[in-house]
């Protein structure tokens, strides 16, 4: 072979060193930071997702999206060549704040493991690959943990639920047959909503009590899905599938209130909150029929503070009468906020007075730097949505609540605004006026929702309120009168064996 003269072999040399390290990019890839549930096999989730933090050479945070189309990707692969898997993986989500959310969802368990490649151009970023030890599982393969708290330690559950505290703080014993007598009488009605569930040896049971419950599909998968995770408790419950929490009866009353299970809670009523099932449906079926969910909100908040519209903004609607006001106000200071109704229910007659709105997707509400959050029939289950978003959030004075309101804070979290809407206008121009405080006040609650509304942080949540509703029955859940059992879906499209975990049951 001919060999190069030294002077031609310079310029190569330097192109290569270029290529390699690629100084003046933004980017260092290996001192960028990778993290999240989404690297550690046991967490199996609908979606497995972490999270990216670019760093630059220098070693700082970015806290903007690299200039561009980004340089970030992720191939996931199975470990071993004789195992082939189908795994979705779709572009990373950038946050536009220097991080990106990475999701997968697999639809087949691979037995020996994954790799995970991330990708910066061709450069591994941080520790890349991960290799997750199998078997990983897919969501929808039944092997269940039989340690309850090691599960609770994989997810990184957290310790302490201040919301389940509060609401089982009525509640120190559970007293199943009273419920049995009872509940059907005072609920069971024909414009009843309300659903009987019993879980045995991790089997769901469960029987309509009225008229309106096909809501039943939400409880009925967050069950399933459990269920297919992890080894349940017994336990004998009821879900409320209306919007309306139930149980009005205060706690020094005879006979006293009964541990309701409902998605929205209300300060003048007893009843035990879960995930609504509006987060709850998205994060099982995320990547799948639905676009808008806790994850991919996140990587669609619109341009950057300084380039959104000064304005609140509303769109949503007719079901509750403020929300009609916001249109008013919004006629008469349209320089403050955009607001409109787009669809007409409950206040047919107002429709040709403040007109009908155009449809606007999602997304698109975060072209506005604030978001206006109304009540609708209970609470708006918009909201945690919107709080995901980069936009200050002026959330209405209200009664009602979900899983998660505790640990936002007006002020901090949130700007409030009277239930009355007396002050919305005042609270608009504050805003106006005190760009960066606002801008503070949007991004600490941004960050706290990111936190608090990660998926799998929803399935901690129903885990402990099972566990805690179990420990204080009084007595054994049993199968009753009309039950059904809700069963698994088929999954002949994808084997999964269950790896040196006891079979549920000894098969006969
Ligand atoms: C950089 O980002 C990571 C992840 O978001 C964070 O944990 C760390 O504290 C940040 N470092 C600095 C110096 O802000
Ligand atoms: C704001 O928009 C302008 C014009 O589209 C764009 O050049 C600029 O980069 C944007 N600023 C930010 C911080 O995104
Ligand atoms: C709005 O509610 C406040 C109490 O939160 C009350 O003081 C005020 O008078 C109400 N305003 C109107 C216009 O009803």
């Amino acid at each position: 072979m001919r060999r190069l003269p030294r002077a031609a072999l310079l310029p190569l040399q330097l192109v290569l060193f270029v290529a390699a390290g690629t100084p003046g990019a933004p980017v260092s890839a290996p001192r960028s930071l990778v993290w999240g549930p989404g690297l550690r096999a046991g967490v199996v989730l609908p979606v497995r997702y972490f999270y990216l933090q670019a760093v630059s050479p220098e070693g700082h945070n970015l806290t903007r999206s690299p200039p561009g189309q980004t340089l970030f990707k992720v191939v996931i692969k199975s470990l071993s060549p004789k195992e082939i898997v189908r795994i979705h993986v779709p572009k990373p989500l950038d946050r536009n704040d220097g991080t990106f959310l990475m999701r997968y969802r697999m639809y087949e368990t691979v037995n020996e493991g994954l790799k995970i490649e991330v990708l910066y151009g061709n450069e591994h970023v941080a520790q890349s690959p991960y290799i997750l030890k199998g078997p990983v599982y897919h969501e929808y393969c039944e092997c269940p943990e039989d340690d309850a708290q090691a599960w609770q330690r994989t997810l990184s559950c957290p310790t302490e639920e201040p919301q389940i505290a509060k609401d089982f703080a009525s509640f120190p014993s559970i007293n199943l047959q009273q419920m049995l007598n009872e509940i059907p009488k005072r609920f069971g009605e024909e414009r009843g909503a309300v659903v009987h569930y019993t879980i045995l040896s991790n089997h769901v049971y469960r029987r309509p009590l009225g008229k309106y419950t096909d809501f039943k599909m939400f409880s009925d998968e967050i069950l399933l899905s459990l269920a297919r995770k992890v080894l349940l408790p017994d336990v004998e419950f009821y879900v409320n599938l209306g919007d309306w929490p139930l149980e009005h009866r205060k706690v020094n009353e005879t006979p006293g209130p009964l541990p309701i299970i409902s998605w929205c809670g209300s300060l003048d009523s007893r009843d035990i909150i879960l995930p609504t099932y509006d987060i709850t449906h998205s994060t099982l079926e995320a990547l799948r029929g639905v676009t808008n969910d806790l994850l991919s909100i996140q990587g669609h908040t619109g341009p950057s503070w300084i380039n959104k519209t000064e304005k609140a903004f509303f769109r949503g609607r007719d079901s509750r009468e403020e929300r009609l006001q916001l249109v008013q106000l919004s006629r008469e200071n349209p320089q403050l906020l955009d607001a409109g109704i787009t669809g007409y229910f409950f206040f047919q007659e107002k429709e040709k007075e403040l007109g009908k709105a155009k449809l606007i997707g999602f997304f698109d509400f975060f072209k506005y730097k604030y978001q206006v959050n109304v009540d609708g029939t209970v609470a708006a289950y918009r909201y945690p949505y919107l709080m995901l978003g980069d936009s200050l959030v002026l959330k209405q004075d209200s009664p009602y609540y979900e899983h998660f309101y505790m640990a936002l804070k007006p002020w901090k979290h949130y700007v409030p605004i009277k239930r009355n809407l007396s002050d919305l206008l005042e609270k608009v121009e504050w805003a106006k006026e005190h760009d960066e405080e606002a801008k503070k006040i949007a991004k600490e609650g941004q960050l706290t929702a990111r936190d608090l509304l990660q998926p799998h942080r929803l399935y901690c949540y129903y885990y402990r309120v099972l566990e805690k509703y179990a420990e204080r029955q009084t007595s054994k859940p049993e199968i009753r009168d009309g039950m059904e059992l809700v069963s698994q879906p088929e999954d002949s499209s994808s084997v999964c064996r269950c790896h040196g975990r006891r079979p549920l049951r000894e098969e006969l």
